[in-house]
């Protein structure tokens, strides 16, 4: 619209007629000279065409306007319209126009006559004609403002119109075009409303051109086509968000630079990131950049922050990520919370802080939750009560974290960028309790008289409380309970300890449990864990095998005489060798004395389960104790098994790679200890062949029994006492 001055014109006949100041003057003439002056001017497609003269709506009636289309091709430089308008018998002539469109005065009462010509190639002159009633030609639009958004190969198009319009215009059309086509799509699409418009079914890859126009009524007689819009290609990528990356700075700062791509770059016309911190605290920022990269000086607080690509066509999809809140443990204030009661808790800090800031918030969470906030303003103490509106949870580790603003009242945040540090951080319980689960994983690694243990560490939700260390409890008392036990605490920090000082070759049984100011937590199940043997020492060596040659000389003087003997008398009258007193008691010795040297056996073999059952053998007969013990060696790796799971493999496990060749001083063959699932009742059946195989001499029986059976305390002499065949697995490591 052009409520410009226009150069004068030219003073023909020279009345000058003051209508509108803002009005060029047109110069009035007789309208019978109009066909004799012009009448060599033609319509032509390729000339001045499509006159067509208004009122906008709501401008009272005055502000008269025609406008035309100049000739196609632009032969001179300057064009110079001539615009007369006739009314009745006056006439009006606007002379020597540059533009394409003229403002006029008009009588509203009569109707209007408006011609144009086009004299600027002197060849050919063209013109343009229009007539209409002036209360029909009041014109609504274009739409004062458009915004389109693409998405799912629709065409979301939002249009508002000027105020006077706005309630006289019910619906507007819409036509399309991809920038390719020579034509609109048709017939043109009609709005929902006065605002909202949608196109489907495009080609979200493809650049549209779209016009808009009101559709018409009685109080908008004139709807024209608005210019044209280029509507780019629909953003269907997100973001990709390449970096987000901290780079601490002095006084509680830190400079955060984030970085990211978009697949088709050249379809965007900038970037639209918007950051708030991540407490819902506002403001949320929006900053808007060509480039795909912004630097950002924040506080060390958690801030959320979302990625948009923009063009006209509208937004891609928001790529989404919280910047953390950074873990600095070397912030240089030092913060102190103190609770009174659940609802309120103050906080105060070291520094004379008020002499640089009066503006602070106070954020506080728990791990992995969103952070309340509270900003205050504080000029006077170095402390702050803050009443909270719900109350402090217990056990929970709570992190307080203290900022500075630089603005002075109010504290609230005005800009993300730049406008708060922190001062300093504190994790506080409102309660400590006592941690609710143990220690985990306990391993062993055993030898003759330590032991390294190893654990994992209670889970930090579990310890309800800062961890102030653990507290291993064992003992080599199994039977006696609890009181006997040996306390020993070792520091948080640890997850191993080596106890030292141990008895050779005995059980013991270990537990675990992590504790905190409120107390010890529960304690893990038993371990239990045998230390090695001692080693032989040189005399015992000599006295095991002083004994075990007079033993083995005795062995081969009697076995001669008997058997020269048994051949002659004994061998046809002799049954059954197993029901003989002597071989029975043989063979009790050999239960008892057979479950000493397997109970020994399962101890090399580390298997120390079944062996504290096996503590319990005194008053049971040797066989039904052999059937309880496998019973309860079952039993007892099932509950084992039940209670711990994995550490019970992990203390077999360990004992067995460690000592692969296990000192053996027992003759028990091989493939017993090979036998390892329930080692006991393996060993019983073993041991009754071993008392009734033998069905044809008494020195059979007494040499199969003798080195296996013979009643004796020292490992030494029993070593020594061995048979060829097996003397390799019972060597002495040591
Ligand atoms: C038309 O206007 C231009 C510039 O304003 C001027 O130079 C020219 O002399 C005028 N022509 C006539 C015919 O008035
Ligand atoms: C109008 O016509 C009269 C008589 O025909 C003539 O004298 C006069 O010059 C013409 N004026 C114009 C502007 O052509
Ligand atoms: C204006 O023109 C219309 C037809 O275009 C006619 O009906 C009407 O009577 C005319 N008005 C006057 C005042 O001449
Ligand atoms: C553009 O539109 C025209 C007419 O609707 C169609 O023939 C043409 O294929 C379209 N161009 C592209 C690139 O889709
Ligand atoms: C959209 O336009 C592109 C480019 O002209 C064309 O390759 C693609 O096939 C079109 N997609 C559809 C669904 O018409
Ligand atoms: C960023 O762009 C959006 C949309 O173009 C606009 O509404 C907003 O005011 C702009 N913000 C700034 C800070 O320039
Ligand atoms: C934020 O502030 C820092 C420090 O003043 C400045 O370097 C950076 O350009 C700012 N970032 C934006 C997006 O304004
Ligand atoms: C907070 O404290 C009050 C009084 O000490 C108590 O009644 C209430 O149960 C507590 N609330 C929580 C959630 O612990
Ligand atoms: C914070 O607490 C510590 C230990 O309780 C104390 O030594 C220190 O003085 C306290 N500082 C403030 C500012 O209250
Ligand atoms: C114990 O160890 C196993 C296997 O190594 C592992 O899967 C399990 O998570 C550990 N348990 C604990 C409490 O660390
Ligand atoms: C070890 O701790 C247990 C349980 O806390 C306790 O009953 C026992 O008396 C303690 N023993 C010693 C020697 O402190
Ligand atoms: C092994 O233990 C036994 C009995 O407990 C003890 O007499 C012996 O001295 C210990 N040997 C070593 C080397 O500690």
């Amino acid at each position: 619209m052009h409520f410009l001055h226009k150069p004068l014109p030219y003073f023909i006949f020279g009345v000058l007629f003051e209508y509108f100041t803002t009005l060029s003057s047109p110069v009035t003439c007789r309208c019978k000279n109009i066909s004799s002056r012009y009448g060599h001017c033609v319509t032509s497609q390729d000339g001045v065409r499509e006159l067509v003269c208004f009122v906008p709506l709501g401008l009272s009636m005055i502000a008269w306007e025609c406008v035309w289309t100049p000739r196609k091709h632009t032969v001179y430089q300057t064009h110079r319209y001539t615009l007369i308008i006739e009314q009745k018998n006056s006439c009006k002539m606007y002379a020597n126009i540059s533009g394409t469109s003229q403002t006029i005065s008009l009588s509203k009462k009569l109707n209007m006559t408006a011609h144009v010509f086009d004299e600027s190639d002197p060849k050919s002159c063209t013109k343009s004609f229009f007539r209409g009633s002036p209360k029909k030609l009041v014109r609504c639009g274009p739409p004062s403002n458009v915004h389109f958004n693409r998405h799912s190969r629709q065409l979301d198009i939002q249009a508002s119109w000027r105020k006077e319009e706005n309630k006289y215009i019910a619906l507007y059309s819409v036509r399309y075009k991809n920038l390719t086509s020579e034509s609109w799509k048709e017939p043109p699409v009609q709005s929902k409303d006065n605002n909202r418009c949608t196109l489907g079914n495009l080609n979200s890859s493809l650049s549209y051109a779209v016009q808009i126009q009101c559709v018409a009524n009685y109080k908008c007689t004139q709807c024209p086509w608005s210019k044209s819009f280029t509507v780019p290609p629909e953003l269907n990528d997100k973001p990709v968000i390449e970096m987000v990356e901290d780079f601490p700075q002095t006084k509680g700062s830190r400079l955060v630079i984030i970085k990211w791509k978009f697949a088709a770059s050249e379809l965007v016309e900038g970037y639209s990131v918007t950051v708030g911190k991540a407490s819902g605290e506002d403001p949320i920022e929006t900053f808007n950049t060509s480039r795909s990269l912004l630097r950002l000086a924040l506080s060390h607080s958690a801030y959320h922050l979302t990625i948009t690509a923009l063009n006209r066509a509208g937004t891609s999809p928001t790529a989404q990520r919280t910047i953390p809140p950074l873990d600095d443990k070397v912030l240089y204030g030092k913060l102190n919370v103190t609770f009174n009661g659940n609802t309120s808790f103050t906080v105060s800090w070291v520094d004379d802080l008020i002499k640089t800031y009066s503006c602070f918030s106070v954020e506080w969470w728990r791990r992995g939750e969103k952070a309340a906030y509270k900003s205050f303003y504080e000029d006077e103490n170095n402390y702050e009560v803050i009443q909270l509106n719900e109350p402090l949870e217990q056990y929970k580790r709570y992190t307080f974290t203290l900022h500075t603003r630089p603005d002075k009242e109010p504290c609230n945040l005005k800009f993300i960028n730049n406008s708060e540090s922190t001062y300093g951080s504190v994790q506080a319980f409102f309660t400590e309790g006592s941690p609710i689960s143990a220690p985990g994983n306990i391993s062993t690694n055993v030898s003759q008289s330590s032991v390294v243990l190893k654990w994992t560490a209670v889970p930090e939700e579990d310890n309800r409380g800062f961890l102030l260390g653990y507290v291993l409890h064992y003992t080599d008392r199994l039977q006696d309970g609890t009181d006997a036990e040996t306390n020993i605490t070792v520091d948080a920090a640890s997850t191993s300890y080596e106890l030292v000082d141990l008895k050779n070759s005995t059980v013991y049984r270990v537990q675990l449990s992590a504790f905190t100011s409120a107390g010890m937590g529960v304690r893990s199940s038993a371990a239990y864990f045998e230390t090695k043997p001692a080693s032989l020492t040189v005399s015992s060596v000599i006295a095991g095998a002083i004994v075990g040659v007079t033993l083995l000389l005795l062995v081969v003087y009697l076995g001669s005489q008997l058997l020269k003997r048994a051949k002659k008398l004994l061998w046809p009258s002799i049954p059954n060798p197993g029901n003989s007193n002597a071989i029975q008691k043989i063979d009790g010795v050999c239960d008892l004395e057979l479950l000493e040297l397997i109970n020994r056996q399962k101890e090399e073999e580390g298997d120390s389960n079944s062996l504290h059952v096996v503590d319990g053998r005194e008053e049971m007969s040797p066989v039904s104790n052999l059937h309880s013990n496998a019973d309860s060696c079952l039993h007892f790796n099932t509950d084992y098994e039940e209670s711990q799971g994995p550490s019970l493999s992990t203390i077999a496990t360990d004992s067995r790679a460690q000592d692969p060749t296990s000192d053996t001083i027992t003759s028990i063959p091989t493939d017993i200890r090979q036998t390892d699932p329930v080692l006991i009742s393996t060993v019983a059946h073993q041991c009754q062949p071993l008392a009734f195989l033998s069905d044809y001499t008494t020195m059979e029986l007494f040499q199969q029994a003798m080195p296996q059976c013979v009643p004796d305390t020292t490992s030494s002499s029993l070593s020594s006492l061995e048979p060829q065949g097996q003397s390799s697995q019972s060597e002495d490591t040591y």
